[in-house]
C-alpha cells in the first residue's frame, strides 16, 4: 500500500529530515533558457550573434574535420588557397558527410558525386549534371563566414545581415605577447564550466588541496598538480562581484591578504560565453600593478550536454615574469598550469586528487539549478545568470553584439593582477574592510569608462594604482 506523501515528522519537512533521501528523490530538469543552444532557442540565438570559435586551427592542417556547434553538424576545412570554410556537414546533394570532402584550390568537392562548393556554399561544378542544370543557381550549400585568429578558427552562425565586428579586447595588447590555443572537451553543458570561474569560493578550497586527498595523507596544500600556488590558499579572501558595461560584462574581485601583501584579483566575464582570466603562477614577490591575463576563452556548446574550452594562452613577462609557462603542453586537449583539465588522467588519479573536469562534469551532464541551494559565496554565479537572462528577456536586444563592417570592434579588457605592499592593519576586523576597499577602488581605476581601450589606458591606470597605494599607505602611517 502506498504511504502517505507527508509523512515527516513534526517540526520537519522534507528537506530537513534526517535520513530523507526518500524525500528529495525527485530531480526536476534543467533550466534550457540558459542551458539550451540549439537553433532557435534564446540562448543559442544570442550564442549566434558573436563569433564563436569552433576548431583549433591545427585541427583543419591535413583534413576536414567534422564539429559540432550548438546542436549543428557542421565541418571545417582549410582549402588549397588557405582559406578557412565552415559549413553544414551533409551535403545538400544527397547528404554524405563533407568530412571525406577534398579541399579545393578554392573550396571543397564532396567525395560522393563531386559537388564542389565555395567556402560560402556557392556550387562551383556539378559534374553528373548538364551544364545548363538550375540547380546551381537555385542553391547555397549551407555555410557561415568563418576567419582564423592565433590558432583557432572562429565561425559567425547567426543572420547574415547581423554579423558582428570581431570582438578584440585591449587586454591581448601586452608588449610581445605569444599566443597560443588550446582546448579541451568535457561531456556537460557549457554554462556549468563558464561558472566555474565566477565561483571564487573553489579556489581556496578545491584548488588548495582541501578537496583532494593530499592534506589527508598529510602532504602540503600545494602539493598536489590540482592545486595552485600557495598564494592562492590565503584564507578566505574578501569576494566581490560586479556588473559592468552596462550589464553587458561583469567583474570578479578577489582580494587576498598574504603577510604585507594586498593582492587584488579581477576576472572579466562578457556576454555570451567570453571571459578572461588573470595570472596563474603570482608568488607575490614583487609590486604589480594591472597585470594582465594568462589566458582567455571561450565556452562553447557542442550541444547541451558537451561543450569545449577553446583558449588563447598568453605568454608574456607581464603575467608570467618567471617564465613557469609551458606552450609545449598546449594544443587540443592542452594545458600547462593545472592538472585536471581534461578527463585524460587514469580514474585512480582522477578519484584521489579531482581537477576541475572532474567536478565539473560529476554535477550531472546539465547542471540542475532547481536542486541547487546557492548561498553567500555564489553571488557570482547568480549574478553571471541574472546578466543572461535580463540580456535574453530584453526584446530590444539592447546588450547583444552590434551589426558590423566586416573589421574589429574593440573594448576595454579588465582582468588584472594588483599586488600592493600595504601591511595589515592590527585589527583584523578593520583589516578586512580595507581589503574590501582596495578591492573597490583597484576596480574603479580598472574600469573607468571615460579610458579608451588600448596600452594609453593601461599607462593611465597603472600610473592611478601607484597612487592609491601611495595615499593608502600614507593614510595608514606606513
Ligand atoms: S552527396 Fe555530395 S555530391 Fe552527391
Ligand atoms: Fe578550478
Amino acid at each position: 500500500m502506498a504511504r502517505k506523501k507527508d509523512s515527516v515528522a513534526p517540526g520537519q519537512n522534507a528537506l530537513n529530515t534526517p535520513y530523507g533521501g526518500y524525500f528529495q528523490r525527485e530531480v526536476p530538469g534543467p533550466d534550457p533558457e540558459l542551458t539550451s543552444t540549439d537553433p532557435g532557442t534564446p540562448m543559442g540565438e544570442f550564442m549566434r550573434r558573436y563569433w564563436q570559435p569552433v576548431c583549433l586551427s591545427e585541427k583543419i592542417d591535413e583534413l576536414p574535420q567534422p564539429i559540432r556547434i550548438m546542436g549543428e553538424d557542421l565541418v571545417a576545412f582549410r582549402d588549397l588557397g588557405g582559406r578557412v570554410g565552415v559549413m553544414h556537414r551533409h551535403c545538400s546533394h544527397r547528404g554524405a558527410s563533407l568530412e571525406f570532402g577534398l579541399p579545393q584550390e578554392k573550396g571543397i568537392r564532396c567525395c560522393y558525386h563531386g559537388w564542389w562548393y565555395d567556402i560560402d556554399g556557392t556550387i562551383l561544378e556539378m559534374p553528373e549534371e548538364p551544364d545548363d542544370s538550375p540547380i546551381k543557381d537555385k542553391l547555397c550549400h549551407g555555410a557561415y563566414p568563418a576567419i582564423e585568429r592565433h590558432g583557432l578558427v572562429f565561425a559567425y552562425m547567426g543572420p547574415p545581415d547581423l554579423k558582428p565586428d570581431f570582438h578584440v579586447y585591449d587586454s591581448i595588447d601586452v608588449p610581445d605577447n605569444k599566443i597560443y590555443a588550446f582546448s579541451n572537451w568535457l561531456p556537460c553543458n557549457w554554462l556549468q564550466v563558464h561558472e566555474n570561474v565566477a565561483d571564487q569560493a573553489h579556489i581556496s578550497v578545491f584548488h588548495n588541496g582541501v578537496g583532494s586527498r593530499a592534506l589527508m595523507e598529510g602532504a602540503g596544500a600545494d602539493s598536489t598538480e590540482t592545486s595552485l600556488p600557495k598564494a592562492f590558499s590565503a584564507e578566505s579572501p574578501v569576494v566581490e562581484n560586479r556588473v559592468t558595461d552596462n550589464g553587458r560584462t561583469m567583474v570578479i574581485i578577489t582580494t587576498r591578504r598574504v603577510g604585507d601583501r594586498v593582492w587584488v584579483r579581477n576576472n572579466h566575464f562578457m556576454v555570451p560565453n567570453y571571459l578572461e582570466i588573470a595570472g596563474v603562477f603570482e608568488d607575490l614577490e614583487s609590486q604589480k600593478y594591472f597585470a594582465g591575463a594568462s589566458h582567455v576563452r571561450w565556452n562553447v556548446p557542442h550541444d547541451d550536454d558537451s561543450c569545449s574550452v577553446f583558449a588563447w594562452r598568453y605568454f608574456n613577462k607581464e603575467s608570467d615574469p618567471k617564465g613557469k609557462g609551458d606552450s609545449s603542453k598546449l594544443g587540443v586537449e592542452g594545458g600547462d598550469f593545472l592538472e585536471g583539465l581534461t578527463g585524460a588522467r587514469p580514474r585512480e588519479e582522477r578519484h584521489r586528487y579531482p581537477g576541475d573536469w572532474d567536478v565539473l562534469v560529476g554535477q550531472r551532464a546539465i547542471a540542475v539549478h532547481a536542486k541547487e541551494n546557492l548561498a553567500a559565496s555564489d553571488q557570482g554565479v547568480a549574478m553571471w545568470r541574472k546578466i543572461c537572462r535580463d540580456a535574453l528577456r530584453d526584446e530590444t536586444q539592447h546588450h547583444w553584439a552590434k551589426p558590423g563592417n566586416g573589421g574589429e570592434a574593440h573594448f576595454r579588457g579588465y582582468v588584472n593582477d594588483t599586488v600592493f605592499f600595504i601591511p595589515p592593519l592590527v585589527d583584523p576586523a578593520e583589516d578586512r574592510d580595507l581589503l574590501r576597499d582596495v578591492g573597490r577602488r583597484v576596480t574603479d581605476i580598472i574600469t573607468d569608462e571615460s579610458l579608451s581601450p588600448g596600452r594609453e589606458r593601461k599607462d593611465e591606470v597603472r600610473k592611478r594604482l601607484q597612487a592609491f597605494e601611495n595615499e593608502v599607505c600614507e593614510a595608514h602611517g606606513s
